[in-house]
């Protein structure tokens, strides 16, 4: 630990969701892996006397597995502190618990339209002297609500000190397509209008909302996912290689990237909503919240200027998968058999569940005829030790390094290209459990695009005429 790094970790919303699923996991994690040494201190309204520790431990049985070394340093450390977060006595009693840590590190584990009650809270008691603050998406609701935040935030804190996380940009994956594309140079000749046709970006889930029906009524898709998860991927795959090695070189490009593009309409809009939904519970019984959301989207730089830019996410679809499409021009004539319509180059991203990157190209098939197949050439990540995202971005911030957070000028320039289309402003259509959502998303494809869907996690292993990580000879 360096005297520039945090010396507590304090998470509000200790007893939430959030914190069962991935906090404690990655606190766990962190112990595991010998980078963290501080009091952790979990703050919430909830019963006087809950036991944090106990948990702490169902949420490490039921999410990734106990480790009986780790756990116990971690409950020997934690401490739970209970109370209201309007009332500064809560905050009184945090600041005893902290004892002499002097940068404490917050993590707003919380509703966003709590952040600004916890802010002021820590403001008013001097909790805030020398601290970090992280905020949990979604930042705000809309664009007046994140600039209201952030006016919030930025009155007791720099904004060297405040950590948005968006926990896709902690993944491996993601990482890995920022780095595939500037660490090689065979992409930047190809990687605009006059070789790319169109780009799809399809985040999948089979499940439904799991039990968060009260929180998804104030979000829905395009709030949950599309502001930052799905903007966030388009950014890392348009934005120009970054200029310097500092963060906000890169965070300089990815802004860039986000202003670049043109906020939706509500043409370019299809939201859908599962059969089944409102019988969720805390969901209202004529709820207008979509569980699916498509949208077609353009970025208006020369590098970029008439590519269709195609984002689908959706709940209770088919497979469980993210992945990106980039689907590159048709050769100008078909010299052997006929090229149709389905057959293209293409770059495959797929970001999650497994990783992997693929080259998608036509063969000649063996034999007389010059007749061809479709093949992928397949590059996939050695270990499949990776880090966790939260691991990653909550040690980021313990340290103070921002690269994969998001930056305030970010996530308003994010916010204003959906802000026109939250709400109702849209009609919302039912769509069938385990279907690609409702059939109107087709009418945002131009050009005759079509929408590529997922594979399963099985079907994408590679068949035997793949070639997989090849060894570079000496
Ligand atoms: C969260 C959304 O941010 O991301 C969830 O709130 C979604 O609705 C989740 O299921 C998906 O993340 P991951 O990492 O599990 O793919």
């Amino acid at each position: 630990m360096t005297n520039l790094d945090s010396d507590a970790f304090v998470f509000f919303g200790a007893t939430g969701d959030l914190a069962f699923k991935q906090i404690f996991p990655a606190l766990q994690a962190m112990i595991r892996h010998g980078h963290f040494d501080m009091p952790i201190i979990g703050v919430a309204k909830s019963a006087p006397g809950l036991d944090l520790v106990a948990r702490a431990r169902e949420s490490l049985e039921q999410h990734g597995g106990l480790d009986p070394e780790a756990f116990k340093v971690l409950s020997a450390r934690l401490q739970y502190v209970n109370g209201d977060y309007g009332s500064q006595q809560t905050f009184r009693d945090l600041r005893k618990a902290l004892g002499s840590a002097s940068r404490p590190l917050y993590y707003l584990a919380i509703p966003p339209d709590l952040f600004a009650t916890v802010v002021e809270g820590l403001a008013h008691t001097g909790c805030d002297k020398g601290a970090r603050v992280v905020v949990e998406k979604p930042f705000g609701r809309d664009l007046a609500s994140a600039q209201e935040l952030n006016r919030i935030l930025r009155q007791s804190f720099k904004e060297s000190a405040i950590f948005r996380i968006d926990h896709y940009l902690g993944k491996e994956a993601v990482q890995n397509l920022l780095y595939f594309r500037f660490a090689n140079s065979f992409l930047e000749p190809i990687w605009n209008r006059n070789h790319v046709r169109s780009v799809q970006v399809t985040m999948a889930e089979t499940f439904g909302v799991q039990g968060r029906g009260v929180l998804y009524e104030e979000l829905g898709a395009i709030r949950d996912v599309v502001q930052n998860h799905m903007l966030s991927v388009v950014a890392l795959l348009t934005m120009e290689a970054p200029t310097g090695r500092d963060p906000d070189a890169l965070r300089d490009e990815k802004q860039r990237a986000f202003r670049a593009m043109r906020p939706l309409t509500p043409a370019d809009v299809v939201r859908g909503q599962f059969r089944g939904y409102r019988d969720e519970r805390g969901v209202a019984a004529d709820s207008q919240i979509e569980t699916f959301a498509a949208v077609r989207l353009y970025i208006d730089t020369w590098r970029w200027a008439g590519v269709p830019f195609y984002i689908r996410a959706g709940k209770q679809m088919p497979v469980t998968a993210t992945e990106v499409m980039v689907e590159l021009r048709r050769p100008p004539q078909a010299v052997f058999d006929v090229i149709d319509q389905s057959e293209t180059n293409y770059f495959r991203f797929r970001l999650s569940p497994n990783v992997s990157i693929a080259l998608g190209g036509r063969i000649k098939m063996p034999g007389e005829a010059m007749v061809g197949e479709d093949l992928e050439l397949i590059l996939r990540p050695g270990s499949a030790d990776e880090m966790v995202p939260y691991e990653r971005l909550l040690g980021d911030a313990i340290r103070g390094d921002p690269l994969l957070f998001v930056r305030e000028d970010g996530v308003e320039a994010a916010w204003g290209v959906v802000d026109p289309i939250l709400g109702n402003v849209t009609p919302l259509h039912e769509y069938e459990a385990n279907t690609w959502g409702p059939v109107e998303t087709d009418q945002l494809m131009s050009d005759g695009d079509r929408w590529h869907n997922p594979a399963t996690a099985e079907e994408t292993q590679p068949s035997r005429d793949c070639v997989e990580r090849q060894p570079r000879k000496a």
